[in-house]
């Protein structure tokens, strides 16, 4: 896969959404729709002291809708605003199950001026799924993310 042309294709849904909402979505199913190892896809925005859970798209819906910033792997990603790569979720006790077959996770902060506006959360159903190169793309989705938040506040 090439990253680069992912990204210019997922820029292009962006601006051409007609509201905040309507692109977010739109990036959350082409991320959940275009690779076998997303398994469930959806972001997460920042309210006050919490995380509240925006669009997504999987096979179920999870019962951590809001999650406080400091729990769980998302809640660890907010409060660093550093991306958060889990291997192997059975081994990290900070791991809040949503599904049982979640593997591994990757949490990916959006972040402007400095400040977490919310983040990006994928599970796999494979143990390691996510590389440095998706670490990378995903850092690179979550930069075009933000500006969306402001129109979707
Ligand atoms: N596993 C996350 C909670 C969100 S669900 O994966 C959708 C966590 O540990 O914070």
């Amino acid at each position: 896969m090439d990253y680069r042309q992912v990204l210019a294709q997922i820029k292009e849904t962006i601006d051409a959404a007609r509201t905040g909402e309507e692109a977010a979505a739109t990036v959350i199913d082409y991320l959940h729709d275009h690779f076998d190892h997303h398994s469930w896809v959806g972001i997460y925005w920042v309210r006050g002291q919490d995380l509240v859970l925006g669009p997504w798209k999987g096979p179920q819906a999870t019962e951590h809708t809001r999650i406080p910033i400091g729990t769980g792997v998302c809640g660890a990603a907010a409060a660093s605003g550093m991306t958060e790569v889990v291997d192997d979720v059975s081994k990290d006790a900070r791991y809040l199950a949503c599904f049982p077959s979640t593997k591994s996770e990757i949490v990916v902060p959006i972040i402007a001026d400095g400040r977490v506006l919310g983040e990006i959360d994928i599970d796999s159903d494979r143990l390691a799924a996510f590389t440095p190169e998706d670490r990378e793309f995903l850092e690179g989705v979550a930069v075009l993310l933000a500006p969306v938040r402001g129109r979707s506040a």
